[in-house]
């Protein structure tokens, strides 16, 4: 069982990890436009993932016996400046899910809902990750020119990524 507003914020959950994976896809689609095919495989997979996270929410919500309800997605934006804009919106986006993710837990505690707090602390840990990864991509460009060797570097590196 489920409590009504906990089904609420999953659903909303949902709905944000399906936006990140549009967002991540449009960020791809960008890269390779410029032809920045090895950037545009680590948005491609990164759009993957948060389909991935949007579809174990879908089976939490489900297996608890709640109602999926899939809203509309959101336009995401669709030109960038930079390549490392394409990082530094991706973080500031990782940074918002982090936000929204605690907030569930929150939630899930205040309902003494101990499986949702337990289902969720899977995503505790891999927004973790999800921020060390853009983040150590970031750092990178400390030490490169925008439209230099370096961009090509990290487009070879980002596109063995497996
Ligand atoms: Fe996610
Ligand atoms: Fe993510």
């Amino acid at each position: 069982m489920l409590s009504e507003r906990l089904e609420k914020e999953l659903n909303s959950q949902i709905n944000k990890e399906f936006y990140a994976s549009y967002l991540y896809l449009s960020m791809a689609a960008y890269a390779e436009d410029i032809g920045l095919e090895g950037i545009a495989h680590w948005f491609r997979l990164q759009s993957e993932e948060e389909y991935e996270h949007a579809m174990k929410i879908y089976e939490f919500v489900n297996e608890k016996g709640g109602r999926v309800v899939l809203e509309a997605i959101d336009k995401p934006q669709t030109e960038y400046k930079s390549v490392k804009q394409l990082f530094e919106l991706a973080l500031e986006h990782e940074e918002y899910v982090t936000d929204s993710i605690n907030k569930l837990v929150d939630l899930a505690i205040a309902e003494k809902d101990h499986s949702a707090v337990v289902f969720l602390q899977w995503f505790v840990e891999e927004q973790v990750e999800e921020e060390d990864s853009v983040n150590s991509i970031l750092d990178k460009f400390k030490f490169m020119r925008e439209d230099g060797m370096g961009i090509l570097m990290l487009n070879k590196d980002l596109g063995s990524r497996e």
